[in-house]
């Protein structure tokens, strides 16, 4: 290590690497290669996880049993596809902290928060507004405005948006919390995302569920930047409902299958309304078709389904969950809280650096992610970072984000990625 610095050497992190009580599961995924074929830095589970080896055997049993069965794999696949969804029904529940009856993997994030919103932004009188945070997500912003415009409301009245004041980079919870009790009644719904997806913030999921329940407002969260990123306990957090997206951090490919959560009070309420389809009514009566022509919902999440699962999207989430129940999820987060710090100590030693970390310090505030705004020409910065082999994203005018993931990252990668950045936008010589 340069004690001047603290920076430290590449066999530091090998060392690191080592002893980390909790190994890197990396020959268990595809890594990506650069044009010599040495392996990328993969930095990027932020935004698409990797490939698990198990993947493709989960795909390829499917095709087979279609070529082979036709319309029989329904009942007869060897895991059919009848009830391919029930697979993931306690592991999805584990994962973010839910029962049974809480999780259901269906359609993809956006429509899933669609059919959210209308069972749980129902503006009744003058309890109206929803509160977003600021910046949230392009799609969630579009999908929220839409609610609002299709029940007749103008969005630039009825959304209140909460975000960093002054020159913070990130929003506070008690800035969160003052404009909730500022809406007080006014307040039909809070949709946040749990884990911001630009600053990799963490917010406090249970103070804002209870915030918002004090001011009788139903309370969900985009989960895309949190599932398999932190541990969650969505049930006794008390959150309404939640959705997410399985190709980031759970790694099952670009457009997988995406996650509901809706808590047991509403779950089993059958009276709540909902975009009704076949998937949602009661498997017994489901098949009586053209002489059944009432929805009987399933008394849990499941009746927010409105179609049959698209199960080739679903194969891969089966490799990817089998490993994080294989490793846990408190395990995993253990891992990828040392390699995020370390990732965060070593830019952080950087002399001269041109950049800086707009990610909270706090364990409880940040996942895998860090953001880095970079300061002059950060899209050519970028680029500049790219071209040495590293794959990141970059989010305009001025935000490199970096995911180390405890799956499949290193130390010595975080260091590497530490050493180039030094290189580029700081005093370390090449
Ligand atoms: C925070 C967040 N919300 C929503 C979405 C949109 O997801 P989808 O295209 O699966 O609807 C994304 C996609 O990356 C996201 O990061």
């Amino acid at each position: 290590m340069n004690h001047a610095t603290g920076l430290a050497d590449v066999s530091d992190a090998r060392h690191l690497d080592a002893v980390d009580p909790v190994p890197s599961q990396r020959d268990r995924f595809t890594i990506p290669t650069r044009a010599d074929g040495a392996p990328s830095i993969y930095f990027c589970g932020n935004s698409l996880g990797l490939q698990p080896l198990a993947a493709a055997d989960h795909v390829e049993e499917i095709l087979e049993d279609w070529r082979r069965m036709g319309v029989d794999g329904h009942r007869g696949a060897r895991t059919p596809w009848y009830s391919y969804h029930e697979v993931f029904r306690e592991q999805g529940a584990r994962l973010v902290g839910a029962r049974p009856c809480e999780v259901v993997m269906m359609n993809s994030l956006t429509v899933n928060l669609h059919m959210l919103l209308t069972s749980f932004y129902r503006p009744e009188g003058t309890r109206t507004k929803f509160i977003m945070e600021r910046p949230a997500f392009p799609s969630d912003i579009y999908c929220v405005q839409s609610h609002l415009q299709a029940r007749g409301l103008d969005p630039d009245e009825h959304i209140i948006t909460v975000g960093p004041s002054g020159s913070s980079d990130c929003v506070t919870t008690n800035d969160i919390l003052e404009a909730i009790d500022a809406a007080g009644d006014t307040l039909a719904t809070v949709m946040m995302g749990g884990v911001n997806f630009l600053t990799g913030q963490v917010l406090d999921m249970p103070a804002i569920a209870e915030a918002g329940h004090r001011v009788g407002a139903m309370v969900g969260f985009d989960l895309a930047h949190a599932a398999g990123n932190i541990p969650m306990q969505l049930h006794d957090w008390n959150i309404d409902f939640g959705a997410w997206c399985s190709y980031k951090y759970l790694n099952s490919g670009p457009g997988a299958i995406a996650g509901a959560f809706v808590h047991e009070r509403h779950a089993t309420n059958l009276d709540i309304p909902r975009l009704a389809g076949w998937w949602g009514n009661d498997p017994d009566t489901r098949f009586r078709m053209h002489l059944e022509d009432r929805f009987i919902p399933v008394p849990s999440v499941d009746s927010w389904q409105a179609s049959n699962p698209p199960v080739l999207a679903m194969a891969p989430l089966r490799a990817s969950l089998d490993l994080f129940d294989e490793v846990g999820m408190e395990a995993l987060r253990s891992r990828s809280l040392r390699l995020t710090t370390f990732l965060r100590e070593q830019l952080e030693a950087i002399p001269d650096r041109r950049y800086r970390i707009t990610t909270p310090v706090a364990p409880e505030a940040h996942g895998c992610q860090l953001s880095i705004v970079v300061d002059g020409d950060a899209q050519q910065a970028f680029h500049d970072i790219e071209s040495m082999g590293v794959v990141a994203d970059f989010r305009p005018p001025d935000t490199i984000r970096v995911a180390p993931t405890p799956l499949y990252n290193t130390f010595e990668e975080c260091h590497r990625f530490a050493v180039l950045m030094g290189q580029a936008f700081g005093g370390l010589s090449t």
